[in-house]
């Protein structure tokens, strides 16, 4: 039997959280293990953006971020920014460009980002244990972590096992099973930044314009609780998807409305109101067509043809373009989902070190904490920052 190992930090997940956070433990002097059941480091890395990964915002703002508190991520967002991302990324020597939005992506491939986080954590002696599985975790004096591969000692223990997206990579709720075990919250989880599923009726009526996408700006909630995104939205053979849709998708609970504008800052039939002008079903299709691709708007037509040729009734139809009301059959779930919204309840934790407030020396980063980001590199900031946030303080 092997003897126990110590060190002075057990990180397990070596994702873009735990990497992060060994890098920055190693570099102050820390004695860091780095485990994870996966056979390689940063596997979600590799597949992000298009394997190109996103790796960060030029604009992360807290407002960016969804969680029950949405106060929490500030501090860690300003103690690791976009800037000292791109700092890191430049010593590399890796090549980036801006695609929208503040959205940075490398120019080669997102494996560059994960050569250079692993070659920070040779830089940092970090000891990466791969292809390893936990079997326990306990804390009498240190954690005692078992593992298939021996048993480790540490006084803190970091846990960036991120969510439940994708299992088919490797994804597990390990990370909410340790907040269990030690008596910490959860807030329900759920899929963010997921396709959207028409109802049965919706899907007969629109599933067949699959590959089709327009700009919308799509709501969820009312009143104060809304949230607006005005982004491409893409018609699947399921349901609804693309950028606008996916943002959406992380507001949006299953049962409410879904409110969509179709043509943004546009009038699309009251021109005809205004003008006088002809009416008759060849003038209003003619209007649909400058404004919609034409499968759209010969759909658009025969499921809302005008009720009558009157103001009132134009007008309607004006309407009704801006605003689309639909109510989802749910989401494509975590087999699809880019993220996992809730997660461990964030009045749990530390702002300034993501440290358990009730268990002195545990740590929780990364997507396994009740921190969402926006699509377009949001969600690794908060990875990394609130890796480097733990990492300064384990
Ligand atoms: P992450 O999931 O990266 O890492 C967790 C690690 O823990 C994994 O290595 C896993 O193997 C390990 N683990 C899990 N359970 C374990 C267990 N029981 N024992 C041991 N190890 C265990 N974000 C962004 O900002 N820009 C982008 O371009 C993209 N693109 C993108 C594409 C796709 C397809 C997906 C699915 C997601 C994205 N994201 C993204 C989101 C981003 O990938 C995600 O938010 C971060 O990877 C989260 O980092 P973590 O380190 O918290 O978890």
């Amino acid at each position: 039997m092997d003897p126990v190992q110590s060190f002075d930090v057990v990180i397990l997940g070596a994702g873009a959280a735990g990497l992060m956070c060994a890098i920055e433990a190693g570099k102050l002097g820390r004695r860091v293990a780095l485990i994870d059941h996966a056979d390689r480091a940063g596997k979600k890395i590799l597949i992000s953006g298009g394997g190109r990964c996103n790796f960060t915002n030029l604009h992360s703002l807290p407002e960016n971020f969804i969680s029950e508190n949405p106060h929490f991520a500030k501090s860690a967002l300003a103690r690791f920014t976009p800037e000292d991302m791109i700092a890191l990324v430049e010593k590399h020597g890796i090549r980036y460009h801006e695609k929208t939005l503040g959205q940075l992506f490398c120019d080669r491939s997102a494996q560059d980002v994960v050569t250079m986080l692993e070659r920070e954590c040779t830089a940092a002696s970090v000891v990466a244990l791969m292809g390893t599985s936990v079997v326990s975790v306990a804390k009498a004096e240190q954690f005692t972590i078992e593992t298939s591969k021996g048993t480790y000692q540490a006084e803190s223990l970091v846990i960036a096992t991120g969510g439940l997206s994708i299992p088919k990579m490797g994804a597990t709720g390990f990370g909410y099973g340790i907040a269990k075990q030690f008596g910490l919250r959860i807030v329900e989880c759920r899929p963010g930044l997921v396709p959207l599923v028409f109802s049965d009726v919706d899907r007969d009526r629109w599933c067949d314009l699959t590959g089709l996408s327009i700009e919308v700006m799509a709501t969820a909630g009312t009143g104060k609780r809304a949230s607006t995104f005005r982004e491409k939205m893409l018609i699947t053979h399921r349901g609804l998807s693309g950028p606008a849709m996916l943002q959406i998708s992380s507001y949006w609970k299953p049962g409410e409305v879904l409110r969509l504008d179709l043509a943004p800052d546009r009038k699309v039939i009251t021109p005809m109101v205004e003008r006088n002008a002809r009416r008759d079903p060849g003038a209003i299709r003619q209007l649909l067509h400058t404004t919609f691709p034409g499968r759209l708007a010969d759909r658009w037509l025969e499921e809302y043809p005008p009720t009558a040729w009157t103001n009132v009734a134009l007008t309607a139809m004006e309407e009704q373009i801006h605003d689309w009301q639909l109510t989802p059959a749910g989401t494509e779930g975590y087999e699809k989902a880019e993220v996992t919204a809730g997660g461990v309840d964030t009045a749990e934790l530390d702002a300034k070190t993501m440290q358990s407030r009730k268990v002195p020396g545990l740590f929780f980063i990364g997507e396994v904490v009740d921190v969402t980001g926006w699509l377009g590199g949001y969600n690794f900031q908060w990875a990394w920052a609130s890796g480097v946030s733990a990492g300064q303080a384990v």
